[in-house]
């Protein structure tokens, strides 16, 4: 490779994770898989979200359980804390200033379109302004460090046309102080169903943890709901959701093992239940191991969190500074005719 670190051929990858419960199979297989994998293509960046988390959470020992967990699962998951940044939102209080400086270039309307807040107010749900204004400090987290790829959900999509929005107003007035970023969106490839069939999620209580004690994931695997179809009779792996769920965990091999048994009919699937506890015990197995590891000595989540704040810090306090100098709220040190000028420069930057 012959590019530059600095090349815009190099992605700046950024995306938040909110810690509001333990990290289930869709949400690994969903998101969280595909950010790691991501984590190579260029310089990342990768947040814990425990502000977004405060307009959900509201007890502080919870809270803080969630942040370390999701650190710990995240580094077991493969992220490398050597290669990208991992940090606590909360610790870079350069993107809430930021959030100011958005929050003045923000119309009312664009946030009263937005999901999030139409829905739980449609459902008579009480919003407060952080959740009103939660896109804007979404913004600001994605701004803050330049990024250029955001992989997000389907759900966060809106958001990000929301930082675009707000980043090309502040840009038409002030000049090019932000970097526009565009979505990727995962979860496309991978359908991960619950113990219900539906689509694993929080609030259909199907989920299973990637790091629940072992014991009761088998109890929860056993009770994965199936049809009442014979035994004897041949069935479909396609659509079938506790196939799926093995697809998903088994190495390609025993996938097609499995659906070859689903075709020939004569199996119950009290086995296949078994055979997915087993396949999640050795797909996790390396991940369990390092997550042990890390857990034990408790320094190491802490130091990683630390290193990867300052470097996010590094990049977010040049940004800001970027942002206030170009809408007059620095002064230049006296003396400075750059830092004078650079107000007016605006625009040319
Ligand atoms: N709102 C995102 C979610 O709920 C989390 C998040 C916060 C985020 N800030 C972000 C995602 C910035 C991408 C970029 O999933």
């Amino acid at each position: 490779m012959t590019a530059t670190p600095s090349a815009p051929s190099r992605p700046r990858v950024l995306s938040g994770i909110q810690p509001t419960g333990r990290f289930h199979w869709g949400n690994y297989f969903g998101a969280i898989r595909q950010y790691i994998d991501l984590q190579t293509a260029g310089e990342a960046y990768y947040f814990i979200a425990d502000l977004h988390a405060l307009t959900t959470v509201r007890d502080p020992a919870l809270l803080r359980g969630y942040v370390r967990d999701a650190a710990l699962d995240l580094v077991a998951l493969g992220l490398d804390p050597a290669s990208a940044a991992l940090f606590v939102q909360s610790d870079v209080p350069e993107v809430t200033e930021l959030t100011w400086l958005l929050m003045t270039v923000t119309p009312m309307g664009l946030l009263e379109r937005c999901h999030a807040y139409k829905d739980k107010k449609a459902r008579g749900i009480a919003a407060d302004a952080g959740l009103f204004t939660y896109p804007v400090l979404m913004s600001a987290d994605i701004l803050a460090y330049d990024a250029t790829l955001v992989p997000v959900g389907e759900d966060q999509v809106q958001h990000i046309e929301v930082c675009r929005d707000l980043a090309g107003t502040f840009n038409h007035l002030y000049g090019e102080v932000f970097t526009l970023p565009k979505p990727r969106l995962v979860e496309a490839g991978a359908r991960v169903p619950g113990t219900d069939g539906q689509k694993m999620s929080k609030s259909y209580d199907n989920t299973i943890e990637v790091f629940e004690d072992p014991a009761a994931q088998k109890k929860k695997i056993m009770r994965i709901t199936t049809d009442s179809r014979p035994v004897e009779e041949p069935k479909s792996p396609e659509g079938d959701h506790l196939f799926e769920l093995f697809a998903l965990l088994a190495p390609p091999a025993d996938r097609e093992a499995m659906a070859e048994r689903y075709r020939r009919g004569g199996f119950g699937y009290g086995d296949v239940k078994k055979a997915l506890v087993a396949a999640a015990a050795d797909h996790f197995a390396a991940a369990r191991e390092r997550r042990a590891a890390l857990a034990a000595d408790p320094g190491a989540i802490e130091a990683i969190l630390a290193s990867g704040a300052a470097r996010a810090r590094e990049k977010a306090g040049e940004v800001l500074s970027r942002a206030k100098r170009a809408c007059g709220l620095s002064r230049p040190a006296p003396g400075d005719a750059a830092g004078a000028d650079a107000g007016r420069r605006g625009k040319g930057r």
